[in-house]
């Protein structure tokens, strides 16, 4: 009789937490390897307060797609495929005699591409780790997906290639 009650609490406690498992979508959990010699797609620099996201994403940064993602840049397109990846790299503007450059990192964001994986949260991963290396998503979908939703019909992906 013990036995099975502590078998069945056990059993609840089991159930709730793989229910509280999957109420969060999952994140991608390594930034991939490489990702320095993808294609450059765009550059960025927030300078100033009039921006919105200046509190939170001041700086220069530069966004990185992997091959099958920068193919789908360069034409505009509506989809991205399955494997297609893309990094957004945020770096502290260095004021150095009136000319910006890149300073210390700030944040580096990750979105990976697979509909089935990812499907809670739009298709993609997300997941963007701090200056010492710490992943800071844990609710891809509250904490990434709200401005992203904005661009519906190019698969989430917000900037546009610059030739
Ligand atoms: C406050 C609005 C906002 C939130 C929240 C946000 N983003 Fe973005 N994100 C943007 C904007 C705007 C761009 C485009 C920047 C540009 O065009 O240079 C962008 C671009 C990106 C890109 C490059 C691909 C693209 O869509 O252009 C990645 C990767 C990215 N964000 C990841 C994330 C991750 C991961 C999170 C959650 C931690 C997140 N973002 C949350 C506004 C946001």
């Amino acid at each position: 009789m013990r036995g099975f009650l502590i078998g069945s609490a056990l059993c609840a406690v089991l159930a709730v937490m793989a229910f509280a498992g999957q109420s969060k979508a999952p994140t991608p959990d390594k930034l991939p390897a490489g990702w320095r010699n993808w294609t450059h797609i765009t550059t960025g620099v927030i300078y100033s307060e009039k921006h919105p996201l200046f509190g939170a994403f001041g700086g220069v940064h530069h966004i990185y797609a992997n091959a099958p993602a920068a193919e789908v840049y360069r034409k505009n397109g509506a989809r991205y495929p399955d494997g297609s990846q893309i990094v957004f790299v945020l770096y502290e503007a260095k004021d150095v005699d009136g000319m910006y450059v890149a300073g210390k990192k700030k944040v580096t964001a990750l979105m990976v591409k697979d509909s089935r994986r990812y499907r809670q949260s739009g298709g993609w991963g997300w997941q963007a780790w701090d200056a010492s290396g710490k992943a800071i998503v844990n609710d891809p979908v509250g904490q990434c997906m709200g401005c992203h939703r904005a661009s519906p019909n190019r698969d989430l992906v917000i900037s546009k290639w610059t030739p």
